[in-house]
């Protein structure tokens, strides 16, 4: 039998609650997250386990990092299956404040990331990452755990909370988990449920094309641009509405490059009906 979750509202109550497995000489992992959990989210559950933190989630769709024409009311939300499936994976507890909890006034402060939110989704999505970037900061103030985990499937994500811990000096360390799949390839993402049966299918090819470019980067005959030009025409044919950016990029920087020479990635987003899926791998 896992071990019972608290569920806890308010700040005061989380910090009394970490506060309790620190006493007791535990570190703790936080696992930040806006819900609709899926294996993914488990995984980073069991990342804090195998790494000996108590794992904290916390579960807040956050306003601010949703743009006027997004999916911020239509965000699925599933509070009570999302409390089991943590206390099934080994959590030991779930913060999940009301928007009054977590913006008691009109914010004053905003926490600003530039360079690596310049590319990629940056420009897509106005504003996204300074919300990204403020509800962390606040997250991880709150918590003060020992880790933070992130899933890499928001890869550039990932980045901008490693520069913003790094350049504060926050004294956590920010762990990425690896991208956890479907039997078919497709990342996991709460934004699946979206994809009708028939843009299910046709989702599929994003992980293909993007496996395929990492095929061809790897045998270094053609340019990295040759070859992502040919992968966005590919999705557009097999049904996907917009290909914002498929491209390599520099693993840490995200800069773009044509030629790789050092660890890479391969980064997409794309547009299938209503839902928006990015995905990403690696290229060393
Ligand atoms: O990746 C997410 O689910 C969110 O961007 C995060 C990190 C929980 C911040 O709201």
């Amino acid at each position: 039998m896992p071990e019972k979750l608290a569920i806890v509202r308010t700040v005061a109550e989380l910090r009394h609650a970490v506060a309790a497995h620190k006493a007791a000489g535990r570190t703790v992992g936080l696992i930040p997250t806006m819900g609709a959990l899926h294996e993914g989210h488990v995984s980073l559950v069991a990342g804090a386990l195998a790494r000996g933190d108590a794992p904290v989630a916390s579960i807040f769709v956050n306003p601010t990092q949703f743009g006027p024409n997004e999916d911020f009311a239509a965000y699925p939300r599933d509070e009570a299956g999302d409390f089991a499936k943590l206390e099934a994976a080994g959590c030991r507890i779930v913060f999940a404040p009301a928007k009054e909890e977590m913006y008691p006034a009109p914010m004053l402060t905003t926490v600003k990331v530039t360079g690596v939110t310049d590319g990629l989704c940056g420009p897509f999505r106005p504003g996204h990452f300074d919300g990204v970037a403020t509800v962390v900061t606040k997250l991880l103030m709150m918590a003060m755990p020992d880790r933070g985990y992130f899933g890499e499937k928001d890869f550039q994500q990932l980045q901008v909370i490693k520069a913003m811990v790094r350049d504060l000096a926050m004294p956590i360390e920010i762990v990425g988990m690896p991208t956890v799949r479907e039997p078919d390839g497709l990342a996991m993402s709460s934004r699946n449920r979206y994809l009708s049966p028939a843009e299910r299918t046709t989702a599929l090819q994003l992980h293909r094309q993007m496996t395929a470019v990492a095929a061809a980067v790897r045998d270094g005959k053609a340019s990295c641009t040759a070859v992502t030009t040919a992968a966005s025409q590919a999705l557009l044919a097999a049904g996907f509405d917009k290909v914002e950016y498929l491209t390599v990029v520099d693993a840490e920087s995200l800069q773009p490059l044509d030629k790789v020479a050092g660890p890479a990635r391969i980064i997409a987003a794309t547009r299938l009906g209503r839902t928006r899926l990015i995905d990403n791998i690696a290229v060393d």
